[in-house]
């Protein structure tokens, strides 16, 4: 049936862009022609986002000045930190990232010479100060300044949580998974956001679509539950027996499977490599080793793999980032993807508009209301 072949827009081509490949037969995965590979591995976020938002590599002094700007936009406006001070300490993060962006746009909204560029900056620059400045503030009533602290947006984030400077391994696992994040064609989200600038609407509005959409755990929520899946087993053994109950039980497992890849997630390989280097670093494999039983499981129970999602979650635990983090910092590389998909959208854009095959009853006569039942 036509329905059941389009349901969730499976294999439509929605539209064109020319920032990222995913899946595409001798392509891979890569933005803006570079795979992810080599961004991931030998490149920073820093110089991912420049390339999706700036269209281009930058050079060494541009990477300096991109990263002095970022930096310069870290500190947060009075009145927002007032606001974020009236979120209670119960609210989800992912709630506090959103009003905070939303917040964002009231006292600083998008008007000639404050591009879009200058606000996905602005807002990867400042998504984890709002995150942290509401969790510190809530934890032990601190109101930090948010301005300080570590070279890059990754380093930043851990030296704001832990209040102190982030070692170099810790930092470099962060600002990897920032790349691995930052962009992926038209997942729900990034379409989500593009369907909102197609109406005409302003950047802010766009990129907390974004934040909407990813929170669910069949997208973004994936992280945070892919963790309390592995917290809920002590062990390998037991990660296997409760898995295999789940399975029978024909419950999603978190984590696995995606819509465009039927083999691998590009992505998964390499943080799965830096969950391992982290274990071992840690002196301690067994959330790693808890990780790849479940993995080996899905392999041969369905045939299905782990994506980024997966494998992201042990490393954001080895981080010391709280569980409920985990979304709201895939958010703070995304805003990349959505900027870069927001700005594309807006050149000889078309609202989006599709239609839909209607399965209502048909056309009836009018029933007054004494006759209704
Ligand atoms: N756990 C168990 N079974 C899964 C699964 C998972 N994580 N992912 C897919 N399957 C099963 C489906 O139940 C379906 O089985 P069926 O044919 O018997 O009904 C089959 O595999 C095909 O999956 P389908 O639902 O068509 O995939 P989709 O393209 O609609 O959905 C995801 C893709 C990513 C939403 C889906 O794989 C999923 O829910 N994964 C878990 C959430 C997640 O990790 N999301 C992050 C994605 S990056």
């Amino acid at each position: 049936m036509a329905l059941k072949k389009t349901g969730g827009l499976a294999d439509v081509i929605a539209g064109q862009t020319a920032i990222s490949t995913v899946g595409k037969e001798g392509k891979g995965l890569n933005y803006r022609g570079y795979s992810i590979h080599d961004l991931a591995r030998q490149g920073t976020f820093e110089e991912t986002a420049y390339l999706l938002l700036y269209g281009k590599l930058p050079d060494a002094g541009e990477l300096k000045c991109y990263k002095e700007k970022l930096a310069g936009l870290r500190k947060l406006p009075e009145r927002l930190r007032k606001i974020l001070e009236q979120l209670p300490a119960s609210a989800h993060p992912m709630d506090v990232i959103r009003t905070g962006i939303s917040a964002l746009a009231s006292f600083e909204p998008e008007e000639p010479g404050r591009s879009a560029q200058h606000i996905a900056d602005r807002l990867m620059a400042s998504s984890g100060s709002m995150l942290l400045y509401w969790h510190h503030f809530h934890t032990s009533g601190t109101r930090m300044d948010t301005d300080g602290g570590g070279d890059g947006i990754a380093a930043h984030f851990l030296e704001l949580l832990h209040g102190r400077q982030p070692e170099e391994r810790h930092e470099r696992a962060l600002d990897v998974s920032f790349t691995l994040y930052a962009e992926h064609e038209f997942n729900a989200s990034t379409f989500a956001a593009r369907v909102t600038a197609s109406t005409l609407s302003d950047m802010y509005s766009a990129i907390t679509t974004g934040v909407g959409t990813l929170r669910g755990p069949l997208h973004g929520g994936a992280n945070e539950a892919a963790m309390e899946l592995l917290e809920r087993f002590g062990s390998p053994e037991e990660a296997e027996a409760g898995l295999m109950e789940m399975l029978a039980a024909k419950q999603l497992i978190m984590g696995f499977g995606h819509r465009v890849y039927s083999v691998s997630d590009p992505r998964s390989d390499i943080i799965k490599e830096w969950s391992k280097t982290l274990s071992a670093a840690l002196g301690d494999m067994e959330l790693y080793e808890r990780s790849e039983r479940i993995e080996q499981v899905m392999r041969r129970e369905k045939g299905l793999f782990p994506n980024l999602d997966f494998y992201s979650a042990s490393v954001y635990r080895m981080l010391g980032i709280p569980t409920s983090f985990f979304t709201p910092l895939f958010v703070v590389a995304r805003i990349a993807g959505w900027s870069a998909h927001i700005i594309e959208q807006r050149v000889g854009n078309r609202i989006i508009r599709p239609t839909a095959e209607y399965t209502g009853p048909e056309p009836g006569a009018w029933l007054p209301l004494a006759d209704r039942k």
